[in-house]
């Protein structure tokens, strides 16, 4: 579209608009220099009397500067600093600002203030986040991070951009079906709270500067246990997560705290759904209590998109809109993705049924992320990243990082040893598959435009000039497949590479799965390809969720099954790298692959992680469920072979001390707070050591994972990880990762009421097939 938005920068404009405005500038800034629109916000120089405010004063503290603001603003204004297209103020240079931005897996056009026009037709778009995930590397997480701000900032100096961006995504993927689970980082609280911090670290911190400074700000949402999009007629707008105490602090809240205590993320996003009967938005405990109170935000709550219109016009949660509005508020929300706020806060105000200092305290949590932003700083240009601009968007850099996150993400779930193949005796492939040649499929949702895309397809002919493609169906949903013609092709490669899955007209936000088979004939094509196929016959599946592909696991003619992800622009390079050996697969399943069986047995809607003997309900992940899996968390392949030996362990018997007069020493404990003098006063810390060795023929990366089974004590996982660490190794060298582990910290569940406690009696650590079991005893 021709006309550019009210927010126009100076730098934006063709250079002719340019020339019309800064005369527009010159010709009244002496008669009405307030009035003039700003373009942004305390710009001094065009408004010499801007300075004399201390809002735009940079040597004061921002405490101070904010309360100065939000002292010159009349309530009308004041709301309009409640929703997220901020009106500004003209009478006092302060420009519209566009809070929503996104970028989950790089600068998204999602949202109100992010574009990609003319200057900026694109950006690195990295793989979406489940892939990146499966690469257990925290230092990638934060690498893609810093990239993606980069590209961000350099967006935003050029008009195109936003500062506040609300990604990512942190829900726990705790059902297969769900279609945003490829938004998020997995099914393991560990790494997802380890993802959160990382990639928030990577977007928001700036290089070495002012601690307090953002270089973007983050925002992890949806909080909380939300994760039901549309499955069934149960949508997210009306969907009420009952969720007990246990499952909220062991499962839900983890990756939220670890992003704001850790992270020091500037946003969470309240979610749409109700929490035990509560909407998220409107539920003092959930945000006054936890995020700000107990885990310290320091930043803005933001409503998910109409959230608020919500919880009034679906849920009846309140009478009227003005309700809606103060018990927001009131929860400690402090602002509006939309405009409801903007539309019944005055109501409100006047029906006493919320406080202006209540409003007051919420524009100032959103002034106070702007300031940190550099936003009432004057002249972009002249602040820190004031440099960045177009030639610092897809680089050549960032594009090979985007491709470099694929490799490491992609997981080999099955190998006969065909794989790696041969460039050079491998003299003709055919591609088969509706995804083979995809380009959009690749980046999942919540996207951008990516800078360039290498597809499957010309990743792999790249390597192998005669290559032939047939997609075999005209889409994902396949519901009609050309058997006849993909055979023919198989029949004549010497291998076959099928490329097959989802995409988002089968799971995305608003779009739940309802089962975990191939859709429609994929399976059908597989079976007959494979049948029919001259050579090895090798299948990738593109997807964000797990599908029951038993038949392909179990048929002795496919060779070799990759799981791509959504891998992002660069994704044909990395699938191409892996099935040729120039990389080593190093990916491991960041979430269980469950058997159809599995969905016709659970209710998406039943939030319990734990199974239930009386109505044979299985639990959920692998912290939980016993049953059957297709493929399992951790699962993942590489082309060398590691082994593992243990160096140091920890001692037999951990002994705690407690108390003279404590409970437990003249009754029966099944465990101890896992905090007080008992935690303090012994020698809880101790090092595992772990050898790792590379026993094949070439370099490889693995990741170790230490996981822990506790005993049997409220309800704790059968095992749950405690930490990982990713090398890469030579072939046959060997090096020692070294884990801490504190017991009452990494050893501890979380029991019935939400408490951390250590339970006495045998915990067994184990990494691959080493096992160590430790007693803790009082
Ligand atoms: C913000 O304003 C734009 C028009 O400039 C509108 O299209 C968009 O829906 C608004 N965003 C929200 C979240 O209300
Ligand atoms: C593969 O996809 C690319 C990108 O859309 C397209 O340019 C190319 O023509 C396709 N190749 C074949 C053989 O269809
Ligand atoms: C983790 O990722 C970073 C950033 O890409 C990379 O430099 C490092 O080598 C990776 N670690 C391993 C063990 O592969």
């Amino acid at each position: 579209m021709g006309s550019s938005s009210p927010l126009t920068r100076r730098n934006r404009a063709p250079s002719s608009v340019l020339l019309i405005f800064c005369c527009f500038i010159l010709c009244f800034s002496h008669s009405s220099n307030a009035q003039t629109k700003p373009v942004f916000a305390c710009d001094v120089d065009t408004n010499p009397s801007l300075a004399g405010y201390g809002f735009c004063n940079t040597l004061l503290k921002i405490e101070y500067r904010v309360a100065d603001l939000v002292a010159r603003l009349t309530l009308q204004e004041k709301i309009g600093f409640l929703v997220s297209n901020a009106t500004g103020v003209t009478r006092l240079g302060i420009p519209p600002y566009k809070w929503w931005s996104e970028a989950l897996h790089g600068v998204s056009y999602v949202g109100d203030a992010t574009r990609f026009l003319g200057l900026v037709p694109g950006a690195t778009s990295f793989p979406q986040v489940i892939l990146t995930a499966a690469s257990f590397n925290v230092s990638l997480f934060q690498a893609i991070g810093k990239v993606v701000s980069t590209e961000a900032r350099a967006m935003y100096n050029v008009g195109s951009a936003g500062l506040t961006y609300w990604s990512p995504n942190v829900n726990i993927f705790r059902d297969p079906r769900w279609g945003r689970g490829q938004e998020t980082p997995g099914e393991d609280p560990l790494l997802s709270s380890k993802y959160a911090s990382g990639y928030v670290k990577g977007l928001q911190e700036t290089d070495g500067a002012d601690a307090n400074r953002l270089k973007v700000a983050a925002c992890c949402k949806h909080y909380t246990a939300y994760d039901v999009d549309n499955w069934k007629g149960v949508e997210r707008y009306n969907f009420n997560a009952v969720v007990n105490q246990q499952d909220m602090d062991d499962t839900y809240q983890p990756p939220f705290k670890s992003c704001v205590v850790d992270g020091n993320v500037a946003s969470v996003m309240c979610s749409y759904n109700q929490v035990n009967g509560k909407p998220t938005c409107a539920d003092p405990d959930l945000l006054a209590g936890v995020i700000r109170g107990e885990w310290k935000l320091n930043g803005y709550i933001v409503s998910d998109c109409d959230s608020v219109k919500v919880l009034y016009e679906y849920q009846h949660y309140t009478k009227t809109p003005a309700e809606a509005a103060a018990i927001s508020i009131n929860a400690g929300l402090d602002l509006n993705c939309g405009s409801y706020l903007g539309q019944y806060t005055e109501d409100a105000v006047k029906a006493g049924l919320v406080h202006e200092a209540a409003i007051d305290n919420a524009i100032s949590n959103n002034f106070l992320t702007l300031m940190r932003l550099g936003f009432f700083d004057g002249d972009p240009k002249k602040q820190i990243y004031g440099e960045l601009g177009p030639k610092d968007v897809c680089t050549p850099s960032n594009q090979e990082l985007a491709a470099e996150a694929a490799r490491q993400g992609i997981v080999l779930l099955k190998n006969t040893g065909c794989l790696p193949l041969s460039p050079t005796t491998t003299k003709s492939l055919a591609m088969i598959g509706p995804n083979a040649n995809v380009t959009e499929t690749m980046i999942g949702n919540y996207q951008g435009i990516p800078c360039k895309y290498t597809t499957p397809l010309q990743g792999l002919a790249a390597t192998v000039p005669a290559t032939t493609y047939l997609p075999g169906c005209a889409n994902v949903a396949c519901t009609v497949a050309d058997v006849a013609g993909a055979t023919k092709l198989a029949g004549d490669a010497d291998v076959t590479v099928l490329v097959m899955g989802a995409d988002k007209s089968i799971e995305e936000e608003s779009r739940d799965r309802v089962d975990l088979n191939l859709p429609g004939q994929q399976e059908e094509l597989v079976t007959q390809v494979a049948k029919a196929a001259k050579g090895p016959v090798l299948l990738v599946i593109m997807s964000g969720g797990g599908f029951d592909i038993t038949f392909a696991k179990n048929d002795p003619k496919i060779a070799g099954i990759l799981w791509v992800g959504y891998p992002g622009e660069a994704g044909g390079i990395a699938i191409a790298d892996i099935i040729f050996g120039r990389y080593n697969p190093s990916g491991r399943l960041p979430m269980t692959w469950y058997p159809q069986s599995y969905v016709e047995k659970v209710p998406m809607t039943n939030m319990n992680m734990r199974p239930d003997t009386s109505n044979g309900y299985p639990g959920r992940t692998y912290r939980f469920y016993t049953g059957e899996t297709v493929y399992s968390f951790g699962d993942g392949l590489s082309y060398t072979k590691f082994s593992h030996s243990l160096v140091k362990a920890p001692p037999r018997v951990v002994s705690l001390r407690v108390e003279e007069n404590h409970v437990c020493r003249s009754s029966e404990c099944q465990s101890l707070d896992a905090f007080g003098p008992h935690c303090e006063n012994t020698v809880s810390g101790f090092e595992v050591q772990i050898k790792v060795r590379n026993g094949g023929d070439r370099e490889g990366v693995h990741t170790v994972f230490l996981f822990t089974t506790p005993p049997e004590v409220h309800g704790s996982p059968r095992k749950h990880l405690l930490g990982f660490e990713k090398i890469r190794l030579g072939k046959m060298e060997e090096a020692v990762v070294k884990f801490n582990v504190d017991v009452c910290k990494d050893l501890s569940v979380v029991d019935e009421n939400g408490k951390r406690k250590v339970g006495l009696g045998q915990h067994r650590l184990h990494v691959g097939d080493l096992k160590h079991s430790l007693s803790i005893r009082i």
